[in-house]
């Protein structure tokens, strides 16, 4: 049995917030956003819009796209760092409930940016074992609601959105994409480089010791970029290696979209054309484990996936964890 991925969908929140009204509030500029990251805007959830929320909307679109009812649905996954509360309950479980998933068993991964690549292979897993027939895989991230928006050297990077994908059981030799190869890593000694220090187990949160700043996103930005661009260049070629051909012979790349200078320098490195790269990172910001389905929901909208063709993901971010799939269209 083969699992396929028969319908994906995506959601951004309405606002639009761009470089030039984020320096209204931070000591920031237009110039220096664009020329350090490439990012011109980003999409910013409402006060009232939990990731749920985003999560619902992605994964409403993709079963509607495949023309399935939510009561086939098996198994809700959601991959996200900004979970509608901390740990428990599962944001999974959330959707599973409010999208009318009454047959469905629901879990949170948390994989920071890698989250939705790593779901690739978890659904895929789970289809191809027999212990579901249908996936409906979930990426939502609200990380404007966990930045520091007083450190401008991360509160300019991030942005909101939402992805999915459905998974179905298929045959051997039918059609539909498939999820050829999975390369997934984690280097947990730069845990210290993405971190939110407070909240969790090893720090409870004291309100006689604690800021709210302490539990927000802290970023060594420089120690994850040079990390970021080694992983890039590592999975695409590990994945490439699985599938017996060069990276040049891909015919996309959807990289997690987090600094368009990470896409560049690892594309110097493997000698590849940036116009392999599918990128939207300039109106999206880097929106986590959400970037790689709402990149993909956009080439799918653009009509640049053919059948047939070979698009491989890369992702990197919190753990620090990396990999990617590489994905037969
Ligand atoms: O999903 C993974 C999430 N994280 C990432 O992908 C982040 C990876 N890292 C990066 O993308 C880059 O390291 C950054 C974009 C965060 C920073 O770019 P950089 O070119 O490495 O800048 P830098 O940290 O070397 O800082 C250069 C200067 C500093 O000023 P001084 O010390 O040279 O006077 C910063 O204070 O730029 C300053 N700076 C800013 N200036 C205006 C840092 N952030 C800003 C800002 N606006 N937003």
């Amino acid at each position: 049995m083969h699992a396929t991925i028969s319908a994906f969908g995506a959601y951004v929140p309405e606002r639009r917030v761009t470089n030039d009204e984020l320096a209204q509030s931070v000591d920031t500029s237009d110039e220096w956003i664009q020329s350090h990251t490439g990012i011109r805007e980003r999409r910013i959830a409402a006060p009232d819009q939990a990731a749920s929320d985003l999560g619902i909307a992605a994964g409403r679109a993709a079963l509607e796209r495949r023309g399935i009812g939510p009561e086939t649905v098996d198994m809700v996954i959601v991959a996200s760092s900004t979970t509608d509360y901390p740990n428990f309950p599962s944001t999974a479980s959330i959707i599973q409930d409010r999208l009318g998933c009454v047959n469905a068993g629901a879990f949170d991964i948390s994989a920071g940016c890698t989250g939705f690549a790593y779901g690739l292979e978890l659904a895929r897993s789970l289809v191809e074992a027999g212990s579901a027939a249908t996936v409906l895989l979930i990426a939502a991230e609200t990380l404007t609601k966990i930045t520091n928006w007083d450190d401008r050297n991360s509160c300019v990077l991030f942005g909101d959105g939402a992805g999915a994908a459905v998974f179905e059981a298929g045959e051997e030799n039918g059609s539909g994409t498939r999820v050829l190869h999975s390369w997934l890593k984690s280097k947990g000694s730069g845990d210290a480089a993405l971190i939110r220090h407070v909240g969790g187990s090893r720090t409870p949160f004291d309100p006689a010791v604690h800021t709210a700043a302490d539990m927000q996103i802290y970023m060594d930005g420089r120690a994850v970029y040079l990390f970021a661009v080694d992983a890039v260049v590592r999975t695409i070629q590990a994945l490439c290696d699985k599938e017996q051909i060069e990276p040049r012979e891909l015919d996309w790349i959807v990289p997690h979209q987090a600094n368009i200078r990470i896409i560049e320098a690892a594309a110097k490195r493997l000698k590849l054309p940036m116009d392999l790269f599918f990128t939207n990172l300039d109106r999206y910001a880097n929106t986590s484990a959400a970037s790689i389905p709402l990149a993909i929901k956009e080439m799918i909208d653009q009509d640049l996936l053919k059948t047939g063709q070979r698009v491989l993901t890369v992702g990197f971010g919190a753990g620090l964890s990396y990999g990617g799939n590489l994905l037969r269209w």
